[in-house]
C-alpha cells in the first residue's frame, strides 16, 4: 500500500482509497447499494455537504491505530477515512432507523404535492421518502408556507419544497459571476431568497435547477408541460462558445420539451451548461444527436425506455451483506 492510500471497510467490503477521501466518496468507489444517500453533498461544489444528515453512517472501528468506535453516527460526506476504519451503512439497523428519522424531519414542512410537481419522477426526496420514509406524518402543526417567486423569467422558486441543502447557493457562488440569492434568517425561519427579489440573470444561472434535489427550483419553460416519465431523454451536443454543449434533450414526440445537463449515476451533473443551451435551443436542428440517455433501472423514467444503466450488484454476490440485510437484498436487481 502506498503512503497516500488507506484501507477502509464499508459494510464488509474493503476498498483502498486516497488519503483524505471521505467515507461517502469511498463508498461511491465501491458503488451499488451500499452508497449512502446524499441530499446536500455535491462533488462538483466546494464546501457542500454537512447540512442534511441523510448520509449518516456508523464508524464501528475508528482506525488501525485507534480502533475505538466513534461515539455517534457521523455524516459520511464530511468524515474522512482513516487507515483500517470500519464503517456500517445498510448493515446497521441503528443507521437505518436514524436515517428514517432524518427523512421524517426533512418532510416536516415539505408539501405532498408530487402529483403536480415538475420534479416528480426525478426527485431525490421522493426516492428517499419511498426508501426510508414513514407512510404517514406524525406532525400535527401547520406547515410553513410561502408564496411562489419567479426568479427572472426562466426559474421559479417554490420555497415550500426547499430542504435548505444550500446546493443552489454554492452553484450561484461558484459557477456564475454573481450570486444574488442566499439563505436568509435562521432555524425554522430560514428561507432561500433573492435579496430584494432580484432576478438571477447570468449565463449559468439555470444550473440551480439541475442541482436542486427537490422541486423548489424549477424550469419555468418546462412548467406543467409533461411528466418526466412520459418524455424520452437523448444525449446530444452542439458547438457552444460558452459551455461544453453536452446536454440531455427531453423529447415528447418530435418536440424537445426541455434541455438539462447530463447527470451521472449519483444524480450529479457531469458538466454545468449555459442558459443558451438550456433555454434557447429547443429544436432538434440545433443539436447533434448522440444516443438515448442511460437511465438507472430503479428510476421511474426508465419505464418504457430502451437503454438502462444497471446499478452495480453489491449485495447479491456478497454473502455477509446478504445475511446482514435481507430487506435490501429483496430490493436489488437480479442478474
Ligand atoms: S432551493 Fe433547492 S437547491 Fe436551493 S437550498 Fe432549497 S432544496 Fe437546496
Ligand atoms: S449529504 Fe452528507 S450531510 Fe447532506
Amino acid at each position: 500500500m502506498s503512503d497516500n492510500k488507506v484501507k477502509v471497510t464499508i459494510d464488509g467490503i474493503t476498498v483502498e482509497v486516497e488519503n483524505g477521501t471521505t467515507i461517502l466518496n469511498a463508498a461511491r468507489q465501491i458503488g451499488g447499494d451500499i452508497v449512502p444517500p446524499a441530499m446536500c453533498y455535491y462533488s462538483k461544489l466546494k464546501g457542500s455537504g454537512g447540512k442534511c444528515r441523510t448520509c449518516i453512517v456508523k464508524v464501528s472501528k475508528g482506525s488501525e491505530k485507534d480502533p475505538r468506535p466513534m461515539p455517534k453516527l457521523v455524516a459520511s460526506c464530511r468524515t474522512t477515512v482513516m487507515d483500517g476504519m470500519e464503517v456500517q451503512n445498510i448493515t446497521s439497523p441503528e443507521v437505518l432507523e436514524a436515517r428514517a428519522g432524518v427523512v421524517e424531519i426533512l418532510l416536516i414542512n415539505h408539501p405532498l404535492d408530487c402529483p403536480i410537481c415538475d420534479q416528480a419522477g426525478e426527485c431525490d426526496l421522493q426516492d428517499l421518502g419511498y426508501e426510508h420514509g414513514l407512510q404517514k406524518t406524525r406532525y400535527e402543526f401547520e406547515r410553513r408556507t410561502f408564496e411562489r417567486i419567479d426568479i427572472g423569467d426562466k426559474i421559479q422558486l417554490h420555497m415550500n419544497r426547499c430542504i435548505l441543502c444550500y446546493r443552489c447557493v454554492y452553484t450561484a457562488d461558484q459557477i456564475t459571476d454573481s450570486r444574488v440569492h442566499g439563505v436568509l434568517n435562521r432555524g425554522d425561519h430560514s428561507e432561500i431568497s433573492t435579496y430584494i427579489e432580484q432576478a438571477i440573470d447570468n449565463d449559468f444561472s439555470g444550473n440551480v435547477i439541475d442541482v436542486c434535489p427537490v422541486g423548489a427550483l424549477t424550469d419555468r419553460t418546462f412548467r406543467f408541460k409533461n411528466r418526466v416519465w412520459f418524455t424520452k431523454p437523448v444525449d446530444a451536443h452542439r458547438n457552444c462558445p460558452t459551455c461544453s454543449g453536452k446536454v440531455t434533450l427531453w423529447y415528447k414526440g418530435p418536440d424537445v420539451l426541455r434541455v438539462t445537463a447530463r447527470k451521472d449515476q449519483f444524480g450529479e451533473v457531469e458538466e454545468f451548461i449555459c442558459n443558451t443551451c438550456r433555454f434557447e435551443k429547443k429544436s432538434t436542428s440545433d443539436w447533434a444527436i448522440e444516443e438515448p440517455t442511460r437511465i438507472s433501472d430503479t428510476s421511474v423514467i426508465a419505464a418504457n425506455h430502451y437503454e438502462t444503466l444497471r446499478p452495480l450488484p453489491v449485495i447479491r454476490p456478497n454473502e455477509e451483506l446478504r445475511e446482514a440485510n435481507k430487506k435490501e437484498l429483496e430490493k436489488t436487481v437480479k442478474y
